[in-house]
């Protein structure tokens, strides 16, 4: 079994490490603080490619494997994951589901810009009683013929404030249940469409987490995705994918947590010798390494599963688990590596940790994501 990365897979790693730490990290500590919207960067994102990198070319995306993908969206996380998460759902959430599910006019109006950063897209699945539940939408799209009226509020949307193109899901038939639930692309500035407070957050505090009001916002029926009835499976479907990039976002934030930890670890002394030179701390670093590996291992099969066409829900589902326990475990760690300093903001580790956080919960609970692998265990 070969691990290695191919060429064009390690050209791709070295292009968005370098990008994170000459262009994310110099201003990190001040969007975290700020709670800033990184706009420029999200600019160059999109020039580089990483906005829509997996879109077929002939939209104006770079058509990589998913497991390229990842690597990026780990190398970002190493130093900023409120930039890696605008780049997961960007990519994982809108324009997969717009190339996988959309109609020709759909992509070609929507997915394009998408997939190039001219525009930004966000998923817009969570209410304030249907997070995890999510076949109890309140929203409602009724049916008027040749448009449907929307209704309803949207809560915790990443790039809630900045997005463009929304995909929104909505409940048009209650009696159905999940099979009356459809998804539906709606465009930021539409008559009725109202961007809520932003969010006062704990971590990933630089990405833009809105609520979304819709107040009889009149959505032309070719905006629908699928047929009739289909919003539930493309919302499960889609968010199987985002998982991956989710995982992904977790495993970078370990990953950069434990290298400062190791770094710091060499430099800082006590007892008359560098940290690292107390058992105490390097056993920690060797957990913490092999925690990383073993996430990454992950990390990346689930990346392949979907790469070769195999069923990627539980792979996924595991991944995110896994990953978003170590990001936390690791941050909380490197923490502690780094003493007082660690509780310090010059010093990165106290955001990772707060950023961990966040990955136990969107996009899937860490509860959620027993249900998916549970489910799939005892299918047969
Ligand atoms: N692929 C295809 N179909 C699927 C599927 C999948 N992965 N998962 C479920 N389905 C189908 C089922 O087959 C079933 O269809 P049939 O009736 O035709 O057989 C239908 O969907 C209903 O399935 P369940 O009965 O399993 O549904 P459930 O109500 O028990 O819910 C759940 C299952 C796994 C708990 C699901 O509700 C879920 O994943 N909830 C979490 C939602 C979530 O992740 N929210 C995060 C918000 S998005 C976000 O965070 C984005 C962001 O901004 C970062």
């Amino acid at each position: 079994m070969d691990f290695s990365l191919s060429e064009e897979q390690l050209m791709i790693r070295d292009a968005a490490r370098d990008f994170a730490r000459t262009e994310l990290l110099p201003g990190v500590i001040e969007r975290d603080n700020l709670q800033q919207f990184p706009t420029e960067q999200v600019k160059k994102m999109g020039e580089l490619g990483f906005l829509g990198m997996m879109v077929d070319p002939k939209y104006g995306g770079g058509g990589m494997d998913a497991v390229s993908y990842a690597i990026v969206v780990e190398e970002l996380s190493k130093v900023d994951a409120s930039c890696s998460v605008i780049v997961s759902v960007n990519n994982s959430l809108v324009c997969y589901g717009i190339e996988a599910y959309g109609t020709e006019e759909q992509k070609q109006k929507y997915l394009t810009k998408l997939a190039t950063g001219e525009k930004l897209g966000a998923f817009c699945l969570s209410e304030p009683e249907a997070g995890s539940d999510a076949t109890s939408q309140k929203t409602t799209a009724i049916d008027m013929g040749d448009h449907y009226v929307l209704n309803g509020t949207k809560n915790w949307i990443t790039n809630g404030g900045t997005a463009d193109y929304h995909l929104v899901i909505a409940q048009t038939d209650k009696e159905k249940k999940h099979k009356g639930i459809n998804a539906f692309i709606v465009e930021k500035g539409w008559e009725g469409f109202e961007v809520g407070p932003k969010e006062d957050k704990l971590g990933i505090r630089g990405s833009d987490t809105h609520s979304l009001i819709f107040n009889d916002v009149k959505v032309p029926k070719e905006n629908r995705i699928g047929d009739d009835g289909f919003g539930f499976k493309f919302a499960m479907k889609t968010l199987a994918g985002g998982r991956i990039g989710i995982a992904a976002q977790a495993l970078g934030i370990a990953g950069g947590a434990y290298d400062l930890a190791r770094e710091y670890s060499k430099v800082r002394k006590s007892f008359g010798t560098e940290i690292c030179n107390h058992q105490a701390i390097a056993f920690k670093l060797a957990d913490m390494h092999t925690s990383i590996e073993a996430a990454r291992l992950l990390v990346m099969k689930a990346a392949s599963d979907k790469d070769q066409g195999n069923n990627y829900d539980m792979s996924g589902a595991m991944a995110k688990l896994y990953a978003s326990q170590v990001a936390m475990d690791v941050s909380v760690e490197a923490v502690q590596v780094h003493g007082g300093n660690g509780f310090v903001k010059e010093y990165h580790v106290e955001r990772m940790m707060r950023d961990a956080k966040i990955t136990q919960i969107y996009e899937g609970t860490s509860e959620i994501q027993k249900i998916v692998i549970s489910r799939g265990l005892l299918r047969d």
